[in-house]
């Protein structure tokens, strides 16, 4: 498959305004736990400022990789509560992106980090059920289903369960 040509770098200063473009969309929202609609400017200077502090820190629990394209901030994928050999990936991509293979190369070389650079042995993520493309790109990245997790999150009062994928190594 041919897609566009990206990178994946860390986050840095100036990444402000094109993080906030690309992310501020409902559809980003819906299928996330932890990005807010609207995303405004000052959602996006603190998450910024909070993965410049990450990556200083050396023991850090949580690693963001921005999916660079042409210099702006297209998308994102981490590695969040690192912990002994096993950590918890997410990601999302600005929808005007979708549907190019973009984040399953991305989410492949970023579990490749995990277990090659981190030494991690277990990747696992969450996905609403309804999140069709999410279950793909998991599955495309070789990553198992292993469950629904019941009413494991809650969204404005509502709960809901959480389809679990899993790679390990
Ligand atoms: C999920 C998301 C990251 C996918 O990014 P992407 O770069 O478009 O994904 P890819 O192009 O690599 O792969 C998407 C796959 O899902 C498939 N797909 C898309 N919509 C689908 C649907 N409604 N039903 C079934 N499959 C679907 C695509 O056809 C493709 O599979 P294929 O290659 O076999 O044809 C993106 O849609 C997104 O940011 N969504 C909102 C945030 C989010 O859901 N994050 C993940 C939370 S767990």
């Amino acid at each position: 498959m041919s897609f566009v040509n990206f990178t994946l770098r860390p986050f840095r200063k100036g990444d402000e305004p094109s993080l906030a473009a690309s992310i501020n969309d409902k559809k980003i929202e819906r299928y996330t736990q932890n990005i807010p609609y609207p995303y405004t400017a000052a959602d996006a200077r603190q998450w910024v400022s909070r993965n410049l502090k990450l990556d200083r820190d050396k023991t850090s629990n949580e690693k963001n990789f921005v999916v660079d394209i042409e210099g702006r901030v297209a998308g994102s994928v981490g590695l969040s509560g690192i912990c002994g050999h096993r950590a918890e990936l997410g990601y999302w991509l600005g929808v005007e992106y979708w549907g190019q293979g973009i984040v399953t190369e991305a989410v492949k070389m970023v579990t490749r980090y995990a277990f090659k650079e981190l030494g991690l042995r277990r990747v696992y993520a969450h996905v609403v059920p309804a999140n069709k493309a999410s279950a793909r790109v998991l599955e495309k990245a070789g990553y198992k289903y292993e469950g629904l997790l019941r009413k494991h999150a809650m969204k404005r009062g509502k709960t809901f369960g959480l389809l679990l994928y899993a790679k390990i190594r």
